[in-house]
């Protein structure tokens, strides 16, 4: 036992929509191919939120388990960060519809956007502010509805897209076994246009010729951003295991941004970790920005793919650019 509380992940939720759409139904959208969308990203299929499913729905619906999951109630909560680049509305923020279904009256409410990278910047946070002796239980959400901002009439980009959320309830400990032992942020603002979408803000606030335009939608460099991550994500896990002194046997999983099968694989591959040490989904549920990397660490705990005691890497990158790794002794 030790003095300085830690931060462990106490539990875990996800949630996603029923409504699927494959690769078969986007090649009635635009022109490609199910050969195509699979051989350059490992994507078969993707969930879409239905009529009446919002960011905040998700998110609830994922908080409700994780917090299940901790068994810990609403009332227990300090603070509610929520990950997202889909919010509920501009105002307020999301995670204070979040915090008004759930019931948590005690919480603070913010919401935070790093792009796929978010989730890993919440652990940052969350960390942080337990660690401060501050709060004990911090709820972390990474929800998206990224099927709003697609333009469904660019092959590039809405091949890639789902919907879901993901969440873990974060919560003080004196045990050192279990805890969120590293977290590392980075960002680099002058890469901004590689992954942006313009439209309805303050640069181009909403106006026909902003919609007629088509600027309320998500652009991205695809070419670019392949480069910058399949490196990105090598040197994070790399940096990752040099700080925590950790080999390849030590751990148990990485649990990746799902960006792209061909950008995980090569990654981890060149590192050395077998593909049972990796965690995929993304042939499942596309890419969900901020919402990827806490739908898989639910998914892995709950398939019993990961257990107490074992330690795991999770890595993300994104919009901003954005990127970041953290290590969990679950
Ligand atoms: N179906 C068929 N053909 C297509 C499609 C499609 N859906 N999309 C593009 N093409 C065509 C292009 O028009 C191009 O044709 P051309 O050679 O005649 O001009 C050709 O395929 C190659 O296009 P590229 O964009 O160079 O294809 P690439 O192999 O780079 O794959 C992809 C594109 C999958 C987007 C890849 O670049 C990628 O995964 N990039 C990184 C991931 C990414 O950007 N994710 C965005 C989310 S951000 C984040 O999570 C960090």
């Amino acid at each position: 036992m030790t003095d300085k509380p830690g931060a462990a992940i106490a539990g875990t939720g996800s949630y996603i929509p029923e409504k699927v759409l494959s690769n078969f139904d986007l090649t009635k959208l635009v022109d490609t191919s199910d050969e195509w969308i699979t051989v350059r990203t490992g994507i078969k299929e993707r969930h879409i939120a239905g009529e009446g499913e919002t960011t905040a729905s998700m998110a609830v619906a994922a908080s409700e388990k994780a917090l299940e999951d901790a068994g810990i109630g609403p009332e227990q909560i300090d603070a509610i960060i929520c990950a997202t680049i889909t919010p509920e509305m501009p105002l307020p923020a999301t995670a204070c519809f979040i915090q008004d279904k759930l019931g948590a009256v005690g919480a603070s409410a913010f919401d935070i956007a790093a792009a796929c990278s978010g989730f890993v910047y919440g652990l940052e946070i969350g960390k942080m502010f337990i660690e401060s002796g501050r709060y004990e239980h911090v709820l972390l959400v990474g929800s998206e509805t990224l099927s709003r901002i697609t333009d469904y009439q660019d092959r590039s980009t809405c091949i890639l897209f789902g919907d879901g959320a993901g969440a873990a309830l974060l919560k003080a400990t004196n045990d050192p076994q279990r805890r969120i032992t590293y977290t590392k942020l980075k960002s680099d603002g002058s890469k901004w246009n590689m992954l942006q979408l313009p439209g309805c803000g303050s640069r181009y606030p909403a106006s026909h010729e902003v919609l007629d335009k088509r600027m309320q939608y998500m652009t991205i460099q695809g070419r670019a951003i392949y480069k910058f991550a399949v490196n990105s994500m090598q040197q994070l896990i790399l940096d990752a295991m040099k700080n925590c002194n950790l080999s390849v046997d030590d751990v148990k999983m990485v649990v990746p941004h799902q960006v792209n099968r061909r950008i995980i694989d090569s990654a981890t591959q060149k590192l050395g970790f077998p593909p049972e040490k990796v965690y995929i989904n993304i042939d499942r549920f596309g890419n969900t920005s901020s919402a990827s990397v806490p739908i898989a660490l639910d998914e892995a705990r709950r398939t019993g793919k990961l257990a107490e005691g074992d330690t795991i890497i999770m890595v993300a990158f994104g919009g901003g650019l954005t990127w970041g790794s953290a290590v969990v002794k679950l």
